[in-house]
């Protein structure tokens, strides 16, 4: 519809100096996610015609990080105020076809779409230049302050540092999310000026300079005002992470997800876990991590970018990594799974066991002590405690391969490139240097040598002296 055309401006080029940080503060992790991500996907779920990103700090970092088709970056050379950014997006602006411009701080997460489809429709409906998104704060400290003039109408939003004691006390505040009609707001840019006690150019006085020219500024009070929360330190970076993380919890309960501590358990946002899956305190579920139907996870295990089947276990304190797990597995204690390492269903990967870029076949297991590290290995074989696939000769990676039903000796040395044939053995404390045929035995190790009566002897020599074994 032509009357609720509008277009947002996220500003993202500030210096984060509350968060004491070299980097950006919108490529801090918020539950998983950069920090600019949470308002970039709302702007872009309430559907504008254009969406814009003003950026500066770490500029080539934030592009990065945040590139997809429809997003127009805005470079803001210096980060002189959030009316500077307005300002560098002025060409961008002037060629917009929206009839409004929606601006949004890029540092509130919790801001949803529906709210912003609101406030351009109160802004419509109000025959306003210019609506503030405002909303009611117990502690309203550090935030802008609003003025009202008469009814919903706004005289002044004053920011923190030059309120007086008396402003100080005012509840209502400023979101730092406004809508502009996006010709007054063209032709009154230009007179901002640094000439306040922040020497930067604060978009918030455009509602000054709004109401000198007569022009009506208007609020749209937001209830929830959990929604227009900053994180301007990291402090309340740890508070809004606690919310998301506890509202992602209690989405996978509402799925049939059981959490034992929800408080304790550290899931990210894109994070899918099927139903009937046990997950225990302190267990850590990140980035695009999907796990199938009752699973259980142990305390302390950290799954990042996994995917898992049904009825994977994985026990205590195992950290698995960019793998895929099929289902029935069980892994842990202390395992260690990584670079895209394969496990087939039903194999067993146990204590102090790590898996490399590897494949292991259904049924498996590799129990104890172990480094598998790109080695092939088939369906049901057992590979004895301690086993060691050599793969790096100090130049390359080499591979080993063992095949379905192979026995592999306890302490064995696996020299690669080295193959085990189908059905093979190989006995306990063997270095395997060479490939072993299919259905054989491979002795790799120095034959025993017993010196019977050896202590007896040492004992009789002179001066009780030691022979020489
Ligand atoms: C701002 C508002 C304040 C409001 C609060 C709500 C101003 C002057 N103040 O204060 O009234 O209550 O948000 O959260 O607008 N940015 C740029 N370029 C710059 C400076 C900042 O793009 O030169 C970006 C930042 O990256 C950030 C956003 O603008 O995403 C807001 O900046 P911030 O410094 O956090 O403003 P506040 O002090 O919180
Ligand atoms: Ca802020």
């Amino acid at each position: 519809m032509a009357h609720d055309r509008f277009s947002i401006l996220i500003l993202a080029a500030g210096k984060a100096t509350r968060f004491k940080s070299q980097h950006s503060k919108m490529l801090h992790q918020l539950a998983g996610r950069p920090l600019g991500e949470y308002a970039l996907r709302s702007a872009s779920a309430a559907s504008p015609e254009r969406l814009y990103m003003v950026i500066g700090h770490e500029a080539e970092e934030v592009q990065r990080a945040f590139e997809r088709p429809g997003l127009v970056f805005i470079e803001q050379k210096e980060q002189l105020g959030t009316g500077q950014a307005l300002m560098a997006a002025r060409p961008e602006l002037e060629q917009c076809p929206s009839p409004l411009v929606l601006v949004v701080v890029g540092d509130s997460p919790l801001l949803r779409p529906e709210t912003l489809r609101a406030l351009a429709e109160a802004h419509r409906k109000n025959r306003a230049a210019a609506t503030v998104l405002t909303t009611r704060l117990a502690n309203p400290q550090g935030y802008g302050r609003i003025v009202r003039a008469k009814g919903q109408w706004i005289r002044a939003i004053v920011e923190e540092k030059v309120a007086t004691a008396e402003q100080k006390k005012i509840q209502e505040i400023n979101s730092g999310i406004l809508c502009f009609s996006r010709a007054q707001l063209l032709a009154h840019l230009g007179e901002l000026s640094r000439d306040n006690a922040q020497k930067e150019y604060l978009l918030t006085d455009l509602v000054e300079i709004f109401n000198r020219h007569r022009l009506s500024v208007a609020a749209f009070v937001v209830e929830d005002s959990s929604e227009v929360l900053g994180v301007n330190d990291r402090v309340e970076l740890a508070r809004i992470e606690k919310l998301l993380r506890l509202r992602k919890a209690e989405a996978l309960m509402r799925e049939g997800v059981t959490i034992l501590h929800p408080e304790a358990a550290y899931i990210d946002a894109d994070v899918e876990v099927g139903p009937d899956t046990i997950i225990a305190p302190g267990v850590s579920l990140r980035g695009q991590t999907r796990a199938g139907a009752a699973c259980r996870f142990d305390p302390y295990c950290t799954i990042t970018d996994s995917s898992l089947g049904d009825r994977v276990t994985v026990r205590h304190g195992s950290v698995i990594t960019g793998c895929e797990v099929g289902s029935d597995v069980t892994i842990g204690p202390f395992a260690h799974l990584r670079d895209g390492a394969v496990i087939e269903p039903q194999a067993r990967i146990g204590n102090f066991v790590e898996v490399k870029k590897s494949r292991v076949g259904r049924g498996t297991k590799a129990m104890h002590l172990t480094y598998l590290g790109d080695a092939t290995l088939g369906a049901n074989a057992n590979i004895g405690a301690g086993t060691v696939t050599c793969n790096y000769d100090g130049e390359k990676k080499n591979p080993t391969f063992i095949e379905d039903g192979v026995f592999i000796g306890s302490g064995n040395m696996l020299v690669a490139p080295v193959r085990v044939g189908k059905g093979s053995y190989t006995a306990a404390g063997s270095t395997i240097t060479e490939d072993v045929p299919p259905e054989s035995l491979a002795i790799g190790r120095a034959p025993q040598t017993t010196k019977e009566g050896w202590v007896r002897e040492r004992r009789k020599g002179p001066g009780g002296g030691k022979p020489t074994p």
